[in-house]
């Protein structure tokens, strides 16, 4: 059995062990949730998409004004490089997903708005990256819909912010509904995303349309603007299905002939249930593994 455990944490510019003790108990990030995080994908000691994955983390820092001096990105990026490496993951056949969590930094005063600037905490950690257990791909996924709406409105469900809380509520609830993820949806009722993933539905074409359609909730609704979702959209039209963003509707996943979700470290999951029934055939549809297949291809050597 391969070991899947971290041994070491970079943690602003030196790595420690990963059993060690290591934050200030008055971090912002530990008291409040006061930060921001990406996770991503490196194969072969490659982060993958870093530059996206950057820039996405700069705008979540930025929407809480936690500023990041301009040789953030560098130092990030040689972090990542002497992680992967201490952990045995930079060889041809490492396989790693590595979180990037940057938080406020630490201030001795109480309060929700804070009266000084610290300095931002940064971390990085990285794990071999498991197979995804089988009845993940060849069963597929099965969704149960969450009691957490989501506001269209609300400026931080663009932020990945560390306040996850509704994300892990919403799969305690899954777990308890016998399901594998939650779906959230608009305080309007149309799909938003899962708790860690964009959501995408593959259907047959409308009136007069010549291809299905690859169709997935647009910006506007509640969702992270996911990198492997920008990815996706872009793959559609080089094989033949027509990209859709819109105001999708549970109806719409319920009907359609596939669906999947996508997240940088897991990839492309087939979703095969939702709310107890069946979506399409109720087995992983040929699109959805397809788009993994090329997805993987990508991680493996990017165009
Ligand atoms: C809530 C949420 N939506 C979508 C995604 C997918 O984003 P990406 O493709 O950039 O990993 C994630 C990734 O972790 C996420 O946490």
């Amino acid at each position: 059995m391969r070991d899947l455990t971290s041994r070491h944490v970079w943690i602003d510019g030196a790595l420690q062990p990963a059993d060690a003790r290591h934050l200030s108990a008055f971090d912002r990030g530990f008291q409040l949730g006061d930060g921001v995080f990406e996770t991503l994908r490196a194969r072969g000691g490659r982060p993958t998409e870093l530059g996206e994955h950057l820039e996405r983390l700069r705008r979540s820092a930025h929407g809480l004004d936690i500023e990041l001096d301009a040789g953030t990105e560098a130092r990030i990026a040689d972090g990542i490089a002497a992680l992967l490496a201490a952990d045995g993951l930079a060889g041809p056949d490492g396989d790693a997903s590595i979180r990037i969590t940057v938080s406020r930094g630490a201030i001795m005063a109480r309060g929700l708005l804070p009266q000084e600037r610290a300095t931002p905490t940064i971390v990085i950690q990285a794990w071999p990256v498991p197979a995804p257990p089988a009845n993940h791909l060849e069963r597929g996924l099965h969704l149960a819909v969450s009691s957490v709406r989501r506001d269209p409105e609300n400026p931080l469900s663009a932020l990945k912010t560390t306040s996850r809380a509704d994300y892990v509520f919403a799969r305690l609830e899954a777990r308890r509904a016998g399901a594998d993820d939650a779906l959230f949806l608009t305080i309007d009722g149309h799909l938003s995303e899962a708790t860690s993933a964009n959501v995408f539905l593959v259907r047959a074409a409308g009136a007069g349309g010549a291809t299905p359609e690859l169709a997935t909730p647009a910006l506007g609704c509640a969702i992270l603007p996911g990198t492997t979702r920008t990815w996706l959209l872009g793959w559609a039209a080089t094989v033949g299905l027509t990209p859709v963003e819109g105001w999708l509707t549970a109806a719409d996943l319920a009907g359609a002939d596939e669906a999947f979700l996508c997240s940088s470290v897991a990839g492309i999951l087939p979703v095969t249930r939702f709310d107890g029934r069946p979506i399409g055939a109720g087995v992983p549809g040929p699109w959805t593994l397809r788009a993994r297949d090329a997805r993987e291809a990508f991680i493996r050597e990017p165009a």
